[in-house]
């Protein structure tokens, strides 16, 4: 029986669970890593007006975008390397995210190929491309058509390596190193490393073939190496290559996110990484208002998120989905799809209970009247 009770509670036991190295590259940013701690007290900045003496006996928290029907208002951001947490890893969140019907974001870095996901799964799926090099991600963009992903995101706030201080010094890499460090580590926590030795060195599945390109395409995925002359010419013939959904992932300013509602994408998702690109970037939830004003298309974010009162927060300012990173991936090291599973389930719940404690029993009723801004820090 899990004693987790919030993601808090799976943060924990995950940093228990994994070794320091491991640990380190899931909850790690960049340079002194205030954007990280920013990203997660800024939430706070905003306080409820909850209204009294409405009927919310029955509260529901299913959402509609693009015509899809949504149980709740949250999908599953793209991560990568995913596999050195637990084995199987993207095919176990893909699974649990249509189990609980949200999407579920592929990273370019996963673990496991466009194919198998597709396979794994049969609820919404999209696709996180990176450009390392046009040709392979010519490819993986036909091979995500083929494998009927429902939507392409693009990420653009990596056009070089954030100063990931943490892995730096742990000398972090895949594989992992070996040294008397690591090996010690390794011992401590041994299902983990019992887990890995199973199951393999993870590889970079979406560079199977080894080919020269592939195999200098993996060098600069790990290192972040992306093609940095990507522009916004790349992205409009982006547009016309993939034929369904196109998001665009990792925005700050309301001008880039126009550009790219003119240029005919169908979404954008603030973002800073979770922090581990530009450790200065403004925490995404305080553009979420301005943006989500500015714009027709659908506005989204992720960034921080670690309570259902933060996704509530954030339908509040106008978004219209909330992305989930390291709070899954928490769940994911520490109990594996039964914890995911459960973790989904706890923040449905706070979203639930945050909406009724409110007054508000459907989401079209959320809006900036239902909160008040403090300058917290
Ligand atoms: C371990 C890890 C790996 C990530 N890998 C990717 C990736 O491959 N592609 C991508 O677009 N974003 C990636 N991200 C960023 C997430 O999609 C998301 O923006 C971020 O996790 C949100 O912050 P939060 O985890 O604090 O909620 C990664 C984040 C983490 C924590």
């Amino acid at each position: 029986m899990s004693q987790a009770f919030s993601v808090e509670d799976y943060r924990r036991k995950a940093r228990r669970t994994l070794p320091k190295i491991v640990f380190d590259f899931l909850e790690g940013g960049a340079d002194a890593e205030h954007g990280l701690r920013r990203n997660l007290d800024a939430f706070d900045d905003w306080r409820f007006l909850p209204a009294r003496l409405r009927d919310v006996s029955a509260v529901s928290i299913r959402t509609r975008i693009w015509e899809k029907d949504l149980a709740l208002p949250v999908y599953v951001s793209p991560t990568g390397l995913n596999g050195i947490l637990r084995p199987g890893a993207d095919a176990i969140l893909a699974r649990v995210a249509a189990r609980h019907g949200i999407p579920f974001a592929l990273s370019t870095a996963s673990n496991m190929s466009i194919e198998e996901v597709a396979r794994a799964a049969d609820g919404q799926k999209w696709f996180q491309l990176y450009v390392m090099n046009r040709d392979l991600a010519d490819q993986m963009v036909i091979r995500a058509r083929d494998a009927d992903y429902d939507a392409l995101i693009l990420t653009v706030d990596v056009p070089v390596n954030g100063n990931r201080e943490r892995d730096k010094r742990n000398g972090f890499g895949v594989p992992i190193p070996l040294n008397a460090r690591t090996v010690a580590d390794g011992a401590l926590h041994l299902p983990w490393s019992l887990r890995l030795m199973r199951t393999g060195v993870p590889k970079l599945r979406n560079f199977e073939t080894a080919s020269a390109k592939t195999l200098s395409a993996q060098q600069a995925l790990l290192s972040r190496q992306m093609d940095a002359s990507f522009d916004w010419d790349d992205l409009a013939r982006l547009r016309d290559a993939w034929p369904r959904k196109l998001i665009v992932k990792g925005l700050n300013r309301i001008d880039d996110a126009m550009r790219c509602q003119t240029l005919g994408v169908d979404a954008v998702i603030l973002s800073n990484h979770g922090g581990r690109q530009l450790d200065s970037a403004e925490a995404p939830v305080r553009l979420a208002g301005p943006v989500s004003d500015a714009l027709d298309i659908p506005v989204f974010f992720d960034s921080g998120v670690r309570r259902g009162s933060d996704v509530v927060k954030g339908l509040c300012l106008g978004v219209s989905m909330v992305g989930l990173g390291r709070a899954l991936l928490y769940a994911l090291a520490a109990e594996g799809e039964a914890g995911v599973d459960a973790c989904l389930g706890i923040i449905a719940e706070e979203i639930t209970q945050t909406m009724a404690l409110l007054g508000a029993p459907i989401i079209e009723d959320l809006g900036p009247d239902f909160m008040t801004r403090v300058r917290t820090h």
